[in-house]
């Protein structure tokens, strides 16, 4: 025999009982974004590997080490020429489909969601996968703080409408193209004399992308990020006053915060505002239930013309993981309200069309196993079904069933004619 044939490393498949719980996070992001206004899009799941380079930065984890390439289909050249990727995120892809459908035309700022899976080559480990879901929202068009604030409030909203409590919101800017540059120089200073004790990766962002030192995990650099010059302490005048507008709606919404100043979140588009959600029952790495943050210099990186934005996305997996663990709030599947058992041989045809007639007002479901009664009954109260259609021969041949009230145990007799009534 041939070895069985597994999922590949670091993506899993969402069985009925956690796809439960997917549902109840899915279900109320899509609430959450259409009662702000923010309209539903599909984005695709392949691009241009130069959209995810020139979007998150060459230099990110994301884009260097992360990134699954495809293979160039055919040898003509139009083909060969379009290097494709799976998508690890959907910013990009966003302020894309915003210009290339003419969104950008319209009123402004333009507020989209969507919600679908990534793809990341990571190191697979708990809740952090190489195809995951996302939650994503993106307000394109506008500058003003108030949409950044706006963005936090209503993904601090879809957390708490799932239930989940004490999330830490850490918040940070980490300013723009007039004041970012004197910042780096002097993180550069600082670094530099550190150089040899960093990591071998960390070693190289000295020069190449000081900010992603920020988010190195490796034990041996930790220590230096205490004393390192912080961002908020060199924001020029218009990025300050944004950040503090920011910070002043949020208390105006009531939302508490944490200012982070190390919070740079691993990709390279963000302007000024930064913020990102998490909980401690996630521990170490995996702790971020989503993150955001403005990203005033995406569209023109990506050679649109210069356009603001801001947006969020959250961890579907991770939401979902917390509820069903942590809340244990989701109720089992169930399969169908009411299954049908025919208890003799030879009632397929008499089971489907009872089936047929129930299903007008309940999701039901036929028994045409082999099973005994017994077995059947079995079987049918841990699907969680209400109720049970059971006939032998002479029932069905009165067209009559059985209705058995699987909470209560009550059963009585009703006509097949009546069953939509009896069910209703
Ligand atoms: P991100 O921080 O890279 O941001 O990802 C957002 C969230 O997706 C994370 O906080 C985490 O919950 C989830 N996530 C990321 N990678 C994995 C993984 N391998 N397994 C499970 N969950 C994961 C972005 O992607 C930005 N596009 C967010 C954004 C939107 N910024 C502006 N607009």
């Amino acid at each position: 025999m041939t070895t069985p044939i597994k999922a590949a490393r670091g993506v899993r498949d969402i069985l009925p009982a956690e796809r439960a719980a997917f549902a109840v996070v899915e279900h109320a992001a899509r609430e959450q974004a259409r009662r702000y206004g923010y309209q539903d899009v599909e984005l695709p799941v392949i691009e241009p590997v130069e959209l995810i380079e020139r979007g998150v930065g060459g230099d990110t984890d994301v884009a260097r080490k992360e990134l699954y390439r495809l293979e160039p289909h055919g040898d003509n050249d139009a083909d060969a020429a379009a290097r494709l990727v799976l998508r690890p995120e959907a910013t990009a892809s966003m302020v894309r489909a915003y210009f290339q459908g003419g969104l950008n035309q319209g009123p402004q700022p333009v507020r989209l969601f969507t919600i679908g899976p990534f793809f990341r080559h990571d190191k697979p480990q708990h809740l952090r996968y190489r195809q995951f879901v996302q939650f994503d929202v993106e307000v394109i068009g506008d500058d003003a703080p108030a949409y950044d604030a706006e963005v936090i409030e209503l993904t601090w909203g879809w957390l708490a409408s799932v239930g989940i409590e004490h999330v830490s919101l850490e918040l940070n800017s980490i300013g723009d193209e007039s004041c970012r540059p004197q910042y780096l120089a002097a993180l550069r200073d600082y670094y530099r004399p550190l150089k040899d004790r960093l990591h071998p990766d960390c070693q190289r962002r000295v020069e190449a992308n000081p900010l992603r030192l920020f988010d190195c995990k490796e034990p041996q650099c930790q220590p230096f990020k205490e004393a390192a010059p912080r961002i908020t302490d060199h924001l020029c005048a218009p990025c300050a006053a944004a950040f503090e507008e920011v910070k002043s709606l949020l208390d105006a919404a009531g939302l508490e915060y944490r200012l982070n100043p190390y919070l740079v979140r691993g990709l390279d588009y963000y302007t000024r505002t930064v913020f990102e959600y998490q909980h401690e029952s996630l521990g170490g790495a995996q702790n971020s239930l989503g993150g955001g943050g403005r990203y005033d210099g995406l569209a023109g990186a990506l050679g649109y013309p210069e356009t603001p934005g801001v947006g969020f996305a959250g961890g579907v997996d991770r939401v979902a993981f917390m509820l069903q663990h942590d809340l244990g709030a989701v109720a089992p599947p169930v399969v169908a309200d009411v299954l049908v058992l025919p208890m003799d041989d030879g009632l397929d045809r008499a089971a489907g069309q009872v089936g047929r007639l129930a299903r007008a007002v309940r999701s039901t479901a036929v028994d045409y196993s082999r099973r005994s009664l017994r077995a059947k009954m079995r079987a049918a109260d841990k699907t969680g079904a209400r109720w049970a259609a059971i006939m032998n021969a002479e029932e069905a041949e009165r067209r009559v069933v059985q209705l058995r009230d699987l909470t209560s145990g009550d059963q009585r007799e009703v006509a097949w004619d009546e069953l939509a009534e009896a069910l209703a």
